[in-house]
């Protein structure tokens, strides 16, 4: 068993990017992150700061708008705005889940999408389906990463995806299909789903719930990867029962350490690229 090392991975790629960065500001550019949090959920509060930090440690601008969990919709777009008409912004993230009163939709589609470094924007959505993207989501993104870096073929391989969410498994599935992956991508209303994830070359869980990939769901040899993060006795795990399962396959994401640090990197990552498509 091979583990797919994200923190490892990140740390390569976070190099990478600090070089350019350092490159960009000698012709007098520096990248801009705008991260915007509302409310003060604990879990969104810890990945915006790491967001940041990591912003901080290759030499990317960041600036914070913290609003109260009452602001109106209105209020936030009015925000989001002024940040898509300031030429020191090149990227503009909204921290998510926002609160019930605000509409998802409406705010995402209020980002300028030369903007969206999380690539939620309709039209990234609309152009990632076509096979011709601008910005990849983060959290998918990275598990591409990670599946070039290991040398795991994709063409032709069974991928089943667990969680269909706008986030990571509806993203990640247009990219392995792009890559000739065939790929099937599960949910709550999923019958039989152990038939199908026993089958699977690739599996990738994405849903947040501990245990809910055991020994029993995966083939032998396979590849695991785990995009859950929950807490449990305060420790951080993933869906994947791993020391059960990591005897049975041939690769596998630890949690954390995983794809998490892969995110944080590919926002980065994507945050230095919108400098071409930004048009500052
Ligand atoms: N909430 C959970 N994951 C993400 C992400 O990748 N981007 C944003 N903006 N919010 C999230």
């Amino acid at each position: 068993m091979v583990l797919l090392d994200g923190k490892l991975l990140a740390k390569k790629i976070r190099d990478e990017i600090k070089k350019r960065v350092a490159d960009l500001k000698k012709d007098g550019i520096i990248p801009g992150l705008a991260v915007i949090l509302v409310g003060d959920n604990p879990a969104s509060q810890l990945y915006v700061n790491m967001k940041t930090k990591a912003c901080e440690d290759v030499g990317i601008y960041s600036i914070n708008h913290r609003m109260p969990f009452e602001v109106s919709e209105t209020e936030l777009i009015n925000v989001i705005k002024m940040l898509n008409n300031n030429p020191m912004v090149h990227g503009i993230l909204v921290q998510l889940p926002l609160p019930a009163h605000i509409k998802e939709e409406n705010v995402i589609e209020a980002i300028d999408y030369k903007k969206d470094i999380d690539g939620f924007h309709p039209y990234n959505v609309g152009k990632l389906l076509r096979g011709n993207p601008l910005f990849y989501p983060c959290t998918p993104y990275g598990i591409m990463k990670l599946f070039e870096e290991y040398n795991i073929e994709l063409k032709g391989k069974d991928v089943v995806i667990v969680g269909a969410g706008n986030i990571t498994g509806k993203p990640l599935a247009s990219m392995l299909t792009n890559e000739f992956a065939t790929v099937q991508l599960c949910h709550v209303h999923t019958k039989e789903l152990q038939e199908k994830t026993k089958r699977a070359d690739i599996l990738i869980s994405a849903v947040g719930r501990p245990g809910l990939i055991g020994e029993d769901m995966v083939k032998e040899k396979s590849v695991i990867v785990d995009v859950g993060i929950s807490r449990v006795n305060n420790k951080v795990v993933g869906d994947v029962d791993f020391e059960n399962v990591a005897k049975k396959v041939s690769y596998i994401t630890p949690v954390p350490g995983g794809v998490g640090p892969m995110t944080i990197a590919m926002l980065l990552y994507n945050t230095v690229k919108a400098i071409e498509t930004s048009g500052f």
